[in-house]
């Protein structure tokens, strides 16, 4: 039985979903205080040469395995590689949810940040340090706010590909980075903003450690989408005709130069107003309303709200893409409607991810949650630790692997080859076969064994490097 499966409506509708995935909290929320924490304008560097070299190879393998297979990531495998790859798909999907689960959280406070600061006294507090803590650990608008944006994610998705998930993000993307554009030319002329920017910009390669590499490929792994089957599900979706490698290109690089801009918007604020880039993921609730009280009550509400609420849509696109993934396995796999599926998997997640929005403060257990390498970590904290920052570059390694030794490279290249007719033997298949082969089943495979051993027992191997 051949059931209708989605499609977009041509290659611009893959693009601007693929774009809409990848650019999130990843890039606003993430990046900035992973850069913060881990050294500044080093990490920058190491996480741009994993994005290009390691990860836009991936992910052309991950559109290929999905438009070959027109399946979810569990179906991909299975279809291409047997039931036992099956599995690996599978445990994509999982990870899916459960990175749903707690993002859902995230893009909750980034909603309510929206409403503080449009309807609420949020701008004009003394010390956003503190009502960022107390405003986390207040369990009952946290609740409301997630369930809404859960909500609103689960209503895009029913509405399915090329209706829900493409339109939106057309509109509001150009729109989010003209207004980060804007912002940043007002950060830039701030008393002490040269001191962000030297952080920010100018590398010290004393300051690395083995830390440093490793969150630098997670989260480049993170902020791309890659590594549990969003791009296989995603290319799914997509026509013959579309050029991959262009495809890929045009996303990794929107990708990254928007985390880009988000940094030269944060580093100047953050040593303007003398807060320690080493704030964690507060980092951007903490430092972004200075600068809109200091465009005045009335300016600073329509600035500061309108750019809470363009990155609600940013996160938007991303919880969709998230929760597509489970969406398309189940519908692919079994006789339920979308309809059905989609709200059974929005409580799911929704369900799982409170933990997350409790361990922030409101309950013990959650916050403190487990210690392990001599750190205490939240339950969210957890969970970005084995499905985030372990598992997606687990995954990554495993669809290398894939590509390379079960489906085989020329496979791949005949997929590729459809809509682009030069690729055999041009320098981007010599690229991709190179790092799908070698360079990224070697270097993320020892990452990845660096990673569970540094966040388990705390060693550090690359220390000092
Ligand atoms: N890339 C998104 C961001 O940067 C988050 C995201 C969406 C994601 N889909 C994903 C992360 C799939 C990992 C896997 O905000």
């Amino acid at each position: 039985m051949e059931k209708q499966r989605g499609t977009f409506s041509n290659r611009l509708g893959f693009i601007a979903a693929a774009a809409g995935s990848a650019v999130g909290l990843g890039n606003i929320w993430k990046f900035p205080y992973e850069v913060g924490e881990n050294g500044g304008a080093a990490f920058l560097v190491i996480y741009l040469f994993f994005a290009f070299v390691i990860c836009m190879p991936i992910m052309v393998g991950e559109i290929a395995m999905g438009r070959n297979t027109r399946s979810n990531p569990y179906g991909a495998f299975r279809k291409l590689g047997g039931k036992k790859w099956g599995i690996v798909g599978f445990i994509g999907v999982l990870s899916g949810i459960f990175i749903l689960s707690f993002y859902n959280v995230v893009a909750g406070w980034a909603f309510g940040y929206f409403l503080q600061i449009t309807f609420g006294d949020l701008l004009g507090q003394s010390d956003y340090s503190a009502y960022f803590g107390d405003y986390v650990a207040h369990v009952s608008d946290n609740l409301l706010y997630s369930l809404a944006f859960m909500v609103l994610t689960a209503l895009i998705v029913i509405a399915g590909v090329k209706k829900g998930i493409e339109r939106w993000t057309k509109i509001l993307m150009p729109l989010l980075i003209a207004l980060i554009v804007g912002l940043i030319i007002y950060a830039i002329t701030l008393p002490n903003a040269s001191a962000g920017l030297e952080f920010y910009l100018v590398p010290d390669f004393n300051n690395v450690t083995g830390k440093t590499y490793y969150m630098a490929l997670s989260q480049a792994f993170f902020s791309l989408s890659l590594g549990m089957g969003a791009i296989i599900t995603y290319g799914s979706y997509i026509s013959k005709s579309d050029n991959i490698i262009t495809s890929a290109a045009l996303v990794t690089t929107a990708d990254a130069l928007i985390a880009f801009m988000a940094g030269l918007l944060i580093f100047p604020l953050v040593f303007f107003q003398g807060i320690e880039p080493t704030e964690g993921p507060g980092l951007v609730f903490v430092s972004l309303p200075g600068i809109f009280e200091a465009m005045g009550p009335i300016l600073g509400k329509i600035v500061g709200g309108g750019f809470f609420l363009l990155l609600c849509f940013a996160a938007l696109t991303s919880t969709v893409s998230l929760l597509e993934v489970p969406t398309a396995f189940v519908t692919d796999e079994t006789n339920y409607s979308r309809k059905k599926t989609v709200m059974g998997l929005a409580a799911l997640v929704f369900i799982l991810g409170l933990p997350s929005m409790l361990g922030q403060g409101a309950v013990g257990m959650f916050t403190e949650f487990m210690t392990y390498g001599g750190e205490t970590k939240s339950f969210m904290g957890v969970v970005i630790d084995i499905f985030s920052d372990i598992g997606l570059p687990l995954g990554g390694f495993l669809i290398s692997i894939f590509v390379a030794y079960r489906w085989r490279t020329h496979r791949a290249a005949d997929e590729i080859e459809q809509g682009h007719k030069h690729f055999r033997g041009s320098w981007g298949e010599k690229f991709f076969n190179v790092v799908i082969s070698y360079i990224s089943p070697i270097v993320v495979g020892v990452m990845v064994i660096i990673i569970f051993l540094n966040k388990f027992t705390g060693l550090d191997i690359l220390g000092g490097l």
